[in-house]
């Protein structure tokens, strides 16, 4: 396999240094490295960052492959810098057995872009009724650890005890989508002032914190290890601070759209700002910008969510809820949280990759930069800015809430244990 020298990066922004990738892994890093042979990649100026993980990715294979399938997501995954993706269940058929997570892993790996890892059900068919094989989800060949109903809530308490009970035995997580069906009935958006202004029936903050309350509790009760998928109130902040400092085993996620978008975007009855959780208020935006910056949210997911366009370019109401994520995720967390003094570039590595690599309890993903580590990395150009044009995009889809924004960051080259899988900005398959 080719070896590469990558020359004058700046590893999580600090001092340039000349970076050697051998036989897949990172074999040194130091000034004026010579190495004979070698591909040499200019990387003045670039910040290298380890290779992004994502925690929550909809690929829509198999089933909506005229949305997205596990190739395409791949690609996007990569020109945004990701070297994990976790794989959503709610598929058709829904990822509830080890065959159906087995094909998603395969799919990933003959894509070969992204190590792609089956998210499995907590539920048969996302039902909420009985407990899916998770046993055989975890011993199959995709080794599954996370397990959601995304989408849906894990809503009956005796059912989400009973799945933590479960998870535990093989070190496992269960990722909560917290929306209390019973307050979210004909939800369009966030439940306040302008939801009455504009005539769309509420989605309460409190639906959301009711659910992590509870689940916090029974998490701790159980001692299994809880996740909450993107968080998006100040009041869900406050409750996984209190959790985290009474030693529950919780985490938590945000996502870019979250960290960046309010309500008001709701004004023009756009139905491409319609998502769930919805986007909240200006408030509760700088409460979640604050927790991921203190920790007490441990990393960004993007909640990649791709709709074909008669699912998406439609009445607010007949829309499907969600928003593309992978290809702008870091541009939009340079904007929100770096450009904002809120975190450094080590603080970006370690929510982006560290935690969800550590959360997902992937061995050889979310590893520092250094001799020995696993050679997944991105370069990343946090100079140039430019303006999100949906077409351009790698994904099927095209329900991109960041179209016509300019944004901040260019991914240039991201590897995957060695091998480019995007250079130059471009996908390599
Ligand atoms: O907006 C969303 N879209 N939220 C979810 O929980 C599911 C997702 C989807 O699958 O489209
Ligand atoms: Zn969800």
């Amino acid at each position: 396999m080719t070896n590469y020298l990558i020359k004058g990066a700046k590893p999580y922004g600090g001092e340039a240094a000349d970076i050697f990738l051998k036989d897949g892994r990172i074999a040194s890093i130091g000034e004026h490295l010579r190495v004979p042979g070698a591909d040499v990649i200019d990387a003045a100026g670039l910040v290298a960052l380890p290779g992004l993980v994502d925690l929550h990715t909809h690929l829509r294979e198999p089933g909506r492959e005229d949305a997205e399938t596990v190739e395409t997501g791949s690609r996007a995954a990569a020109l945004g810098g990701f070297t994990a993706v976790h794989a959503m269940a709610n598929t058709d058929p829904v990822a509830d057995t080890a065959g159906v997570v087995e094909q998603v892993w395969r799919l990933g790996q003959q894509a070969g872009l992204v190590d792609v890892v089956p998210v499995g059900a907590v539920t048969v068919g996302l039902k909420g009724e009985r407990l899916a094989e998770l046993g055989a989800m975890a011993d199959s060949a995709a080794r599954v650890r996370v397990f959601s109903d995304d989408g849906m809530c894990v809503s009956d308490p005796a059912l989400m005890r009973r799945a933590l009970e479960y998870v535990k035995a093989f070190d496992g997580v269960v990722a909560q989508h917290a929306e209390e069906p019973r307050l979210t009935v004909g939800a369009q958006m966030h439940e306040g002032d302008r939801s009455a202004r504009l005539g769309l029936a509420g989605w309460p903050a409190a639906a959301e914190e009711a659910i992590i309350a509870r689940d916090v509790l029974l998490a701790g009760h159980v001692g299994a290890r809880l996740h909450v998928c993107h968080v998006s109130t100040a009041g869900s902040v406050e409750l996984l601070r209190w959790a985290k400092a009474r030693g529950v085993q919780v985490t938590a996620e945000v996502t870019p759209h979250h960290l960046l978008l309010t309500d008001a975007c709701a004004e023009g009855y756009d139905p491409v700002f319609k998502v769930n959780p919805p986007l909240r208020t200006a408030e509760d935006v700088a409460a979640l910008r604050a927790g991921l910056a203190d920790g007490t949210i441990d990393a960004v997911a993007t909640d990649h969510a791709p709709h074909a366009v008669e699912d998406k370019e439609s009445e607010w109401a007949a829309a499907r809820p969600g928003m593309l994520g992978l290809e702008q995720a870091l541009s939009v967390v340079v904007e929100t949280m770096v450009e904002t003094g809120l975190l450094d570039w080590a603080g970006v590595a370690d929510r982006m990759s560290v935690r969800p690599a550590v959360i997902g309890r992937l061995t050889e993903q979310g590893r520092p930069l250094a001799p020995g580590e696993p050679a997944n990395l991105l370069l990343l150009d946090p100079s140039t800015r430019a303006t999100v044009d949906p077409a351009a995009l790698a994904s099927r889809s095209r329900n991109s809430p960041y179209a016509g924004r300019e944004l901040p960051g260019r991914v240039v080259a991201t590897f995957l244990r060695g091998v480019p899988t995007v250079l130059d900005g471009k996908a390599q398959k």
